[in-house]
């Protein structure tokens, strides 16, 4: 093997391990976007939590991330904080990816209608057939086929710290337009809350081989701020394992 070659076959195992511990595997996608999202998982999960006998969100969290109960404990914390007793009857999830978050948002509460927007058809695909979901044409940072004001819970989980900048804030406008007056917006990013020093360091030691946007920070006063003049006021936060390290779960309520 050439020593260019060996160099990119070794940046190429890396991103595989890094794209693994953020819950993927690699697979050449059908969809081509660029990106971390340029290489979609689907039939190498499907086959690995089948052969492990596990549900595709457990395996990912248990298997893949080395994270066990790490969804569900997200969801305890949105549950305690209220975001399921406002009984969300259309709910928009972005990148949701194997559904790990969405299966569980379904148990939590009875959506009538449940969007989605992800640029991974075989995973959209997925999602439509397990769950009836509704698979939205994904333009890449628009939420412009729904309507303003029409949805009760809008989230995203482990999106916003795999794409752009760019990307990230040209979804949170439409995020908080497509929210309805009273409703919720749930997303996670990598903040100032989790970088401190020592966890920078964990980061540039251990946190792959840097291939793609992962992990993508912004800064938390940003995304407080933005939303707040977009009507939407922070409820509340909490961290996550993300990776090596942690995310910033944030939650908005949409002034009624
Ligand atoms: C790291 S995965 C997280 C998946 C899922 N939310 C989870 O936590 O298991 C990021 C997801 O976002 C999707 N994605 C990436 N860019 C996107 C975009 N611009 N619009 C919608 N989905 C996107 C990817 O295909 C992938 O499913």
């Amino acid at each position: 093997m050439k020593a260019a070659s060996r160099g990119t076959s070794v940046l190429k195992s890396g991103a595989k391990r890094l794209l693994r511990r953020t819950g993927f595997d690699i697979v050449r996608s059908t969809n081509v976007q660029g990106g971390v999202d340029d290489f979609i998982p689907f039939e190498a999960t499907m086959r690995a939590a089948r052969a492990a006998g596990l549900s595709i969100g457990d395996h990912i969290d248990a298997v893949m991330n080395g994270t066990p109960g790490a969804t569900q404990s997200t969801i305890d914390e949105l549950r305690a904080l209220g975001v399921f007793a406002a009984d969300p009857k259309t709910v928009l999830e972005i990148g949701p990816g194997s559904g790990r978050y969405l299966e569980k948002t379904m148990k939590e509460c009875s959506p009538g209608r449940y969007e989605i927007y992800e640029t991974a058809a075989p995973w959209a695909g997925y999602l439509v057939d397990t769950f009836g979901v509704v698979a939205q044409p994904t333009e890449g940072s628009s939420l412009a086929p729904t309507p303003d004001g029409s949805v009760d819970l809008v989230q995203a989980h482990k999106v916003f710290n795999t794409v752009t900048f760019l990307v990230a804030v040209r979804y949170f406008f439409e995020m908080a337009r497509v929210t309805r007056p009273g409703g919720r917006i749930v997303f996670d990013v990598m903040t100032e809350t989790c970088l401190d020093p020592a966890t920078v360091g964990v980061w540039a030691e251990r946190g792959g081989s840097g291939h793609g946007s992962f992990p993508a920070a912004l800064p938390r006063r940003t995304c407080v701020d933005l939303f707040a003049t977009l009507g939407c006021e922070l409820e509340a936060g909490f961290t996550a394992p993300m990776g090596v390290a942690s995310t910033e779960v944030l939650v908005f309520a949409k002034k009624a």
